[in-house]
């Protein structure tokens, strides 16, 4: 299959978030206010694959947080370990459809793995503060974000080249 790279115009418009497009956005327009959102749905792209792995990104982020003092390391590691599969796995489908910005996906996957491996590397029972600072903030917002942007417009053009 031949690749059609779309003009950079395109492409940064399409990298963009748009704050209709984020994953609270649904929670709080929801009509019944009192029933708990689904996290699942909230964050579905329609890509079996890229949600199960979000699911389980957020729920390892969790387990990560709700760890006691000193017993960080292992749910972080967790954490990373998963992340490197997750980011690898975009990646395999993005090289085989040709995806126009595989580039700048990847580029931003290995800038998130190389700040998990710097706190990873300085990680201890006796010094996590700066890993779970990034954990409680900087974290989720990243997560989000590459959510609604990177990931939502590569499972489009994947569910469009039915690549499941
Ligand atoms: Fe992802
Ligand atoms: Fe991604």
């Amino acid at each position: 299959m031949t690749a059609h790279p779309a003009p950079a115009t395109d492409v940064a418009a399409q990298f963009t978030a748009h704050p209709d497009a984020h994953p609270t956005a649904g929670a709080q327009a929801d009509p019944n206010p009192t029933a708990s959102p689904d996290p699942a749905a909230l964050i579905a792209l329609g890509h079996p694959m890229m949600d199960h792995d979000h699911a389980e990104a957020l729920a390892l982020l969790a387990a990560a947080e709700a760890t006691p003092p000193g017993a960080l390391a292992p749910a972080f590691a967790a954490l990373a370990d998963h992340l490197r599969a997750h980011f690898a796995r975009e990646e395999a489908l993005m090289a085989e459809t040709g995806f126009f910005a595989q580039h700048c996906h990847s580029a931003e996957h290995a800038r998130l793995l190389a700040v998990f491996a710097s706190l990873q590397a300085t990680l201890t029972p006796h010094h996590e503060s700066p890993a779970r600072t990034y954990l409680r903030s900087a974290f989720p917002s990243w997560f989000d974000t590459h959510l609604v942007t990177m990931d939502r417009v590569t499972a489009g053009y994947l569910m469009s080249n039915l690549m499941l």
